[in-house]
C-alpha cells in the first residue's frame, strides 16, 4: 500500500514518531541516510504496524501517496536544510514537508517562503515531550500555511497527546510561528526548571532537609497547584540513588547546566521585541554561570559577610517557598506569553494564547495543572493585557506576596542565591509600581545627548538646554 506518512530521521525522535504513527494504524514510509537505523527500527519494532523502508529519498517519495506528507526529524542547521533540498528536488507541486526539529523560527520563515517559491507547503512544528512524548503522545505545534493542516492535521492530531479527549495539537499560525512558539515553550521549561532548582537548594541549605526529604516535599507539592511533569520528575530524580556509591544521584552529577540552545534563542528573540523575559533570561544565565567551572572555583573563598540564622519554622518556611515558587512562575509565565503576543505582533501571525495553552496541557515537557488556568484566563478575556492580572493569577500572586518577599529577603541574608525568584519579584514590583527611575534614565539621555523626554502633563517631546541656561523647549 501507498503510505499516508513518511518520517526520514529515525534517531530516537524520528524512529518514536514513526513507531507512534504506525500504532494509530497509519501506514509510515520511513528512510534514514544510512539504512542501518531503518533495519533496526524494523527489526525492533516492525510488529507495531505497517512500515514502507526504503533505501533511496527517491523511493521513499514514491512510497507515499499524494499529497505526500513527510516528516523530517533531523538536527537542527545545515542538516534539516539538506534533507529539504533532497526531498524537494523529487517531490512535486502540494507536497508537504513538516521539520518536527526545534529549528529556529527564522529558518523556518525563509524555509517556507523558499518552498512556496517552488509548489511545496512547509509545515515547521515544534514538538515536545521527549522520547517517551514522541512515541505515547507529544505536544505538537504546526506552523505554516493553513492549507497544510486541513491534511497534516488529522495525522498528527492522531498521534498527539490528549487532554479531556481534546488533542494537545492545533495549527499555530503561518510560517515560523510552530517553531516560535515551541521556541518560548522552551524558554518556559527553561525558567520552570531554574525555580525548582532554585526551591530545592532552599529546601536543603536553608531548611537543612536531604534529598529524600525534599523529594517528599516536592511530592505533596505535586498534589497542589504546582502539579506538573517538572515537579513530578523532581521528586523521582531526587529521591534516585547512584548505583555506585549508594548517594543520592543528584550529590554526584556535575553542577554544570548545559543547553542546546533554545532558551538562549529565547532570550535573543525576547531582546529584538523589547520584551522584559526576566525569568528565562536569568533561567539562561544562571546555566551560564554553573557551567563557568574555572571561575566559580577561583571564587570560592570569596567573602560572604554576616549571615543571618537560618529559619527555625520548618513548615512555615517550606510553604513559603511553595508560594514563591508559584508566584516566580506565574510571571516566568506571563512574560513568555507576552512574548508570545509581541512575536504575533511582529510577524502578524495572529495567535490564539487560550490555544497555546489548551495543547500544552499534556504531551509537553511543561505540562501543568496550571495550564488549565491559563486557557480559562484568555478564554474569559482574550485582550489580556498580561497573564499575571487574569483574576485567578491575580490572587494567586498576591496571596504569595508576602512569603515570596520573606523567601527572597531571607536567602539574600542566608547568602543563598535565588535569581529567578528575586527578579521574577522585583519585575513585579516594577510593574506595580506608581513611578519608576527611568523618568531619571531618560533626564540623563536628554542631558548627555539630548534625546527628549515626554512631560507627564502636556503633549510633545521636550529638551532641556543642558549646557546653555538650563530652560526648556519643545523638540
Ligand atoms: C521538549 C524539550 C526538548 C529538549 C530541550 C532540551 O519540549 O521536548 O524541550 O526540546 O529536551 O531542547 O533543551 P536544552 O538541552 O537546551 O536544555
Amino acid at each position: 500500500p501507498l503510505a499516508q506518512i513518511g518520517v526520514t530521521g529515525l534517531a530516537v525522535m524520528g524512529s518514536n514518531l514513526a513507531r507512534n504513527f504506525a500504532r494509530h494504524g497509519h501506514v509510515v514510509a520511513v528512510h534514514n541516510r544510512s539504512y542501518s537505523k531503518t533495519q533496526t527500527l524494523l527489526d525492533a519494532h516492525g510488529s507495531d504496524g505497517t512500515f514502507v523502508a526504503s533505501e533511496s529519498i527517491e523511493d521513499f517519495v514514491a512510497s507515499l501517496e499524494k499529497p505526500r506528507k513527510v516528516v523530517i526529524m533531523v538536527k537542527a542547521g545545515d542538516p534539516t536544510d539538506a534533507v529539504i533540498e533532497e526531498l524537494a528536488g523529487v517531490m512535486d507541486e502540494g507536497d508537504i514537508i513538516i521539520d518536527g526539529g526545534n529549528a529556529l523560527y527564522t529558518d523556518t520563515i525563509r524555509r517556507e517562503s523558499s518552498l512556496k517559491d517552488r509548489g511545496l507547503l512547509f509545515v515547521g512544528a515544534g514538538i515536545s515531550g521527549g522520547e517517551e512524548g514522541a512515541l505515547n503522545g507529544p505536544s505538537i505545534m504546526p506552523g505554516g500555511p493553513a492549507k497544510s493542516y486541513e491534511s497534516v492535521g488529522p495525522l498528527l492530531e492522531s498521534i498527539s497527546a490528549h487532554v479531556d479527549g481534546t488533542p494537545c495539537c492545533t495549527h499555530i499560525g503561518p510560517d515560523g510561528s510552530g517553531h516560535f512558539v515551541k521556541m518560548v515553550h522552551n524558554g518556559i521549561e527553561y525558567a520552570d526548571m531554574q525555580l525548582i532548582g532554585e526551591a530545592y537548594n532552599l529546601l536543603r541549605d536553608a531548611l537543612g532537609m536531604d534529598p529524600d526529604a525534599v523529594a517528599d516535599v516536592f511530592r505533596q507539592w505535586n498534589e497542589g497547584d504546582l502539579e506538573s511533569y517538572l515537579v513530578e520528575i523532581t521528586a523521582q530524580v531526587l529521591a534516585h540513588k547512584d548505583a555506585k556509591t549508594g548517594k543520592p544521584l543528584v550529590d554526584v552529577i556535575v553542577d554544570a547546566a548545559e543547553q542546546k540552545g533554545t532558551g538562549r534563542w529565547t532570550v535573543k528573540s525576547a531582546l529584538d521585541l523589547g520584551v522584559p523575559v526576566t525569568g528565562i533570561a536569568e533561567a539562561v544565565f544562571a546555566r551560564a554561570l554553573s557551567g563557568a567551572r574555572g571561575q566559580r572555583e577561583a571564587s570560592k573563598g570569596l567573602a560572604s559577610g554576616t549571615l543571618s540564622a537560618k529559619p527555625e519554622d520548618i513548615e512555615t518556611f517550606t510553604e513559603d517557598i511553595r508560594s514563591a515558587l508559584y508566584a516566580s512562575k506565574v510571571v516566568a509565565y506571563s512574560q513568555g506569553f507576552d512574548q508570545i503576543a509581541a512575536g504575533s505582533a511582529e510577524y502578524d501571525w495572529n495567535l490564539h494564547p487560550g490555544d497555546l495553552a489548551t495543547i500544552w496541557r499534556g504531551g509537553c515537557i511543561i505540562r501543568a495543572r496550571f495550564l488549565n488556568r491559563i486557557k480559562d484566563a484568555y478564554d474569559e478575556n482574550p485582550e489580556l493585557p498580561a497573564l499575571l492580572l487574569a483574576p485567578y493569577f491575580r490572587d494567586a500572586v498576591e496571596n504569595a506576596v508576602d512569603s515570596w518577599r520573606r523567601v527572597v529577603s531571607t536567602a539574600t541574608l542566608l547568602g543563598i542565591p535565588v535569581p529567578g525568584f528575586a527578579s521574577a519579584l522585583s519585575y513585579y514590583d516594577g510593574l506595580r509600581a506608581e513611578r519608576l527611575p527611568a523618568a531619571l534614565t531618560q533626564g540623563l539621555r536628554d542631558f548627555f545627548g539630548a534625546h527628549t523626554y515626554e512631560r507627564i502633563d502636556a503633549d510633545g517631546k521636550f529638551h532641556t538646554l543642558w549646557s546653555e541656561d538650563r530652560s526648556e523647549i519643545e523638540a
